[in-house]
């Protein structure tokens, strides 16, 4: 569809600030981690110097200690919160201080496989600092078997079910005056309540007052969960860049140990009650019990047990569009609240990757038939009703358009 493929190029020329991409206007003024990635994906379709850029400006932003920050502050914003003044990391360029999940690697093989002689010296450069930010995830998050999060905006699915049990061991109250941006773009029923932002604050402040120390927030912050989709996501990445390294001359056998602790350590995170791996409150051991989009990523680094897929595609046959976030017969779906309930296609194009690396081409061809029906009809969303297919939050969305290019159009 040439149309919408112009429009698709035209929504990420458009929200290209000079070397990074905005995921959408108003809501989101800055430069985010994953959102780039995909960003770079889309823009190597018909611009792959330009996707180099993307993801070399997001490691501009890279920590010391090797993490990459889930949001980085290029220019100063009033329509965003909290900003820099919030975060307070005291790094240059300013930045948040939690990172996001960590799909630039997968990706990054995508795109230097489009044009292998364009990309040699691009990924060769890039190589050692995304090896560096692997081993942040490896020794700070990998302790526990899975992959751990320390807030909830650290897994990019901010407000899903998965993290309810965490977050009702965080204090809120204490958090004092702030005020909001977000709902001065979206409508309010579309985004995490009160309850959820004091919390998310909360742990803002608490990373703050150690100074972002990583030991610290990990063994004694207020919230420490192991997250299913980003332990899929890294089991992946960490393949992906061994494979990167190894045609660059690399010897990869770290990485490929690191993929291997991980994958034995599934078995951490194996929730036999709802027969499919569960995100897990790591202070409390206690499961959510939650099925959704983060369950399907397992197909993503070929971790699907037996039986996985007749209990999770039963919740996408509830629904006509796409997977959802959460289960559509649970008491926490909501199909418009952000990440309670809704189809992302950006979510959806990576276990549309699972499932055809997984030879199950039938599932990946129907959700990619499902997305671009709601592209088509409505525009490029940054996530859509399930049920009804309502387009939702913010629009000419970044990763959104990439994903058409890439993968649904
Ligand atoms: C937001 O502000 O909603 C973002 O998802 C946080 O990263």
């Amino acid at each position: 569809d040439t149309t919408l493929d112009d429009r698709a190029r035209a929504i990420l020329k458009g929200n290209d600030r000079g070397g990074y991409t905005v995921p959408t206007h108003g809501l989101y003024p800055y430069q985010w981690n994953w959102d780039s990635a995909f960003a770079a994906w889309g823009f190597s379709t018909f611009d792959v110097d330009r996707a180099w850029t993307e993801l070399e400006t997001l490691f501009s932003a890279q920590w010391g200690d090797g993490m990459v920050p889930h949001i980085v502050f290029h220019q100063a914003s009033e329509g965003y919160f909290p900003g820099p003044d919030v975060w307070q990391t005291g790094t240059t360029p300013a930045s948040s201080g939690i990172s996001q999940p960590p799909v630039a690697a997968i990706l990054a093989r995508r795109i230097w496989e489009a044009d292998a002689a364009a990309g040699r010296d691009r990924i060769a450069a890039l190589y050692p600092k995304l090896l560096a930010w692997h081993r942040w995830w490896h020794d700070y998050r990998s302790r526990s078997g899975a992959v751990a999060i320390t807030h909830p905006w650290e897994s990019g699915r901010d407000n899903c079910p998965d993290w309810d049990p965490g977050m009702r061991n965080v204090d809120g109250s204490k958090v004092g005056p702030y005020t909001r941006r977000d709902t001065g773009h979206v409508d309010a029923s579309m985004r995490p309540g009160k309850e959820d932002y004091d919390r998310y604050v909360a742990m803002v402040q608490f990373g703050r007052a150690c100074g972002w120390d990583q030991e610290t927030i990990v063994e004694t912050g207020p919230f420490l969960m192991a997250d299913p989709a980003i332990t899929f996501i890294l089991i992946r990445a960490h393949r992906d860049l061994a494979a990167i390294g190894a045609e660059l001359g690399h010897s990869v056998t770290e990485l490929e140990s690191w993929a291997g602790e991980l994958e034995a350590g599934l078995a951490t995170i194996w929730n036999p009650e709802i027969g499919c791996y569960d995100a897990r409150d790591l202070r409390t051991g206690e499961f959510a019990g939650i099925l959704g989009s983060g369950g399907f990523l397992a197909w993503l680094s070929g971790a699907a047990r037996e039986g996985v897929e007749e209990t999770l595609f039963a919740i996408w046959d509830k629904v006509a569009y796409g997977i959802p976030s959460s289960d559509p017969g649970s008491a926490h779906f909501n199909p418009r609240r952000y990440w309670r309930g809704p189809m992302w296609p950006v979510v959806n194009s990576l276990i549309a990757m699972g499932f055809a690396e997984a030879g199950n081409g039938a599932a990946a061809e129907r959700l990619r038939r499902e997305t671009a029906t709601l592209i088509r009809e409505h525009g490029f969303y940054e996530y859509f009703d399930p049920v009804d297919g309502t387009p939702c939050g913010g629009s000419d969305f970044t990763w959104t358009a990439a994903v058409w290019l890439t993968w649904a159009g």
